[in-house]
């Protein structure tokens, strides 16, 4: 599976990180950026992996920023993108299973080096449950997109 994978200059370190352990879990990175330090806009890097999975050569992706809420918002600007802020495994699975969310996104921050990689193994290792209330619901938030509500 390819993962894409962005960040701002809050979190090079920790998205080299994380790298690093998709790479020793199997997956294929695509890292849009940043590399370094210096100052740069989240909006971005939030839209060059939106755009990785938009156009199909990636799967899902992965943002990390300072908090993790402004790419956040701003991949969740992108038609097709479900993109949740988790904090906590147990979110980080659940907005698989249940809304089908194909970025996390995290704040270097927020969460330290262990937790982060086991927010993206919880995110990886989940899969969207794909019926019932949750295959409505997610129909609906495309609807939203659409401007059908
Ligand atoms: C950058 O200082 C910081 O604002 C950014 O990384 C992020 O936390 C925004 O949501």
């Amino acid at each position: 599976m390819k993962i894409a994978i962005g960040c701002d200059h809050a979190a090079p370190n920790l998205k080299a990180i994380v790298k690093k352990h998709l790479a020793s879990r199997g997956y294929e990175v695509i890292d849009v950026g940043t590399h370094t330090a210096e100052s740069c806009h989240y909006p971005v890097y939030a839209h060059a992996v939106c755009e990785k999975i938009t156009s199909g050569e990636c799967a899902l992706g992965i943002l990390i920023c300072g908090t993790g809420i402004g790419m956040s918002i701003a991949a969740n600007k992108h038609k097709g993108i479900r993109a949740a802020c988790c904090s906590d495994t147990f979110s980080a699975r659940l907005t698989r299973e249940h809304n089908d969310a194909n970025v996390l996104c995290f704040g270097e921050r927020v969460v330290g080096a262990g937790l982060a990689v086991e927010l993206v193994d919880a995110f990886l290792g989940a899969e969207y449950a794909n019926g019932g209330n949750h295959l409505t619901r997610v129909a609906m938030l495309k609807d939203i997109e659409d401007g059908k509500f």
